[in-house]
């Protein structure tokens, strides 16, 4: 599963895009940890094992996957909050791993985190005032009037009232506190947004809202998304290229339409079949997910979707499939071509 997807974007499918517009590049990312493996030693967990995207820039690449198979890891190494074990990272053109302190600062501030929950992720002594004013106070020149008024603004613009500044966050509904961390995250106006999980702790009537509020953001600030959920449906309308990951690796990886429309990888196929009712189209193939994801101690050999496959065969046991381009897209299957035409698997 180790492919730069070079020829992505040469088809040319987006009238109007400049080519190679890629404001983050991931090559070849991987994030391995040593853990104790009961009494005899050590073992490696492979949380990331090889992913390679590019992120167009006012766009948004959704990340898509089973907990566990190494989304919030991916996230880390995105947003510079761990440095990778192999692999690079490129910024707006930056190679993160040769860049001084000073430069990783800078990248830090141009790339900001929304995680699942704002009640872990706000300080609860702090003020909504004080969450936004601080990273304010800290990178920019302006004046406490400024500021305040940047921060009334900043409320405004996600959808909370500035009279509300001087609260704290358990004064808020839980999809106000989400709107509190988007306005944390987007205070600085950054370049990137990795959102982890961002409505998957709200009710669901919420989610889209808050949807829809980054959807809003990004027509305004033309901010770049890296958005992770575990469901698919929950991307659906805000994704313009999608990644699907399992077991550290990526399954399929391209444009939305084509993969929606037509995954090519089974699981893709099954994380489609767990939300039929978006999914029209793909309702004739309903592929159930067997069992639970290998243990990341204990990888398989060849395929690691292998063993809870219903197309696997002698072949997917033994080798490895590597990720290739397969109608317009990037998928690691070594039957990627009959399972996009197959009518019943
Ligand atoms: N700090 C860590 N030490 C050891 N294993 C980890 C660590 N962080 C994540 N993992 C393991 O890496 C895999 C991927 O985890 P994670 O990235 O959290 O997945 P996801 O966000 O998709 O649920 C899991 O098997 C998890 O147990
Ligand atoms: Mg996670």
């Amino acid at each position: 599963m180790n492919a730069v997807p070079e020829t992505r974007r040469a088809d040319g499918d987006r009238p109007g895009k400049p080519a190679g517009d890629h404001v983050l590049i991931a090559d070849n990312l991987a994030r391995h940890y040593d853990v104790k493996r009961g009494m005899f030693g050590h073992g490696t967990v492979k949380a990331l094992n090889g992913v390679s995207f590019h992120l167009e820039r006012g766009k948004t690449l959704a990340v898509v996957g089973e907990s566990g198979c190494g989304k919030s890891t991916l996230a880390r190494q995105l947003t510079m909050i761990e440095a990778p074990s192999a692999g690079r990272l490129l910024i707006d053109g930056e190679d993160v791993a040769g860049a001084s302190h000073e430069k990783i600062a800078q990248l830090r501030r141009r790339v900001q985190m929304v995680f699942q929950n704002p009640f872990a992720s706000l300080n609860p002594r702090k003020t909504v005032e004080q969450t936004l004013g601080e990273p304010l106070a800290i990178n920019t020149q302006l004046s406490a009037s400024e500021r305040s008024e940047r921060i009334a603004h900043m409320m405004r613009t996600v959808g909370l009232r500035p009279e509300h500044a001087k609260r704290y966050p358990h004064m808020f509904s839980g999809g106000q506190r989400q709107r509190v961390a988007i306005a944390r995250a987007m205070i600085l106006d950054p370049q990137i947004v990795v959102a982890d999980e961002p409505v998957s702790a709200l009710d669901v009537s919420i989610q889209a809202q808050i949807l829809n509020l980054f959807m809003d953001l990004q027509d305004q600030f033309k901010t770049s998304y890296v958005f992770i959920s575990h469901n698919l449906s929950v991307v659906e309308h805000i994704a313009d290229d999608v990644m699907v990951m399992y077991f550290g690796g990526v399954a399929e990886l391209g444009e939305k339409k084509r993969i929606f429309s037509k995954p090519r990888h089974p699981y893709t196929r099954a994380l489609m079949s767990a939300t039929p009712s978006i999914f029209e189209a793909d309702r004739r193939i309903q592929i159930k997910l067997q069992g639970e994801m290998p243990s990341p101690l204990n990888p398989p050999s060849g395929c690691t979707f292998h063993q809870r496959c219903p197309y696997a065969i002698e072949r997917c046991r033994k080798e490895e499939p590597k990720l290739r381009e397969v109608d317009g897209r990037q998928v690691s299957c070594h039957r990627a071509e009959e399972v996009g035409d197959d009518t019943n698997a």
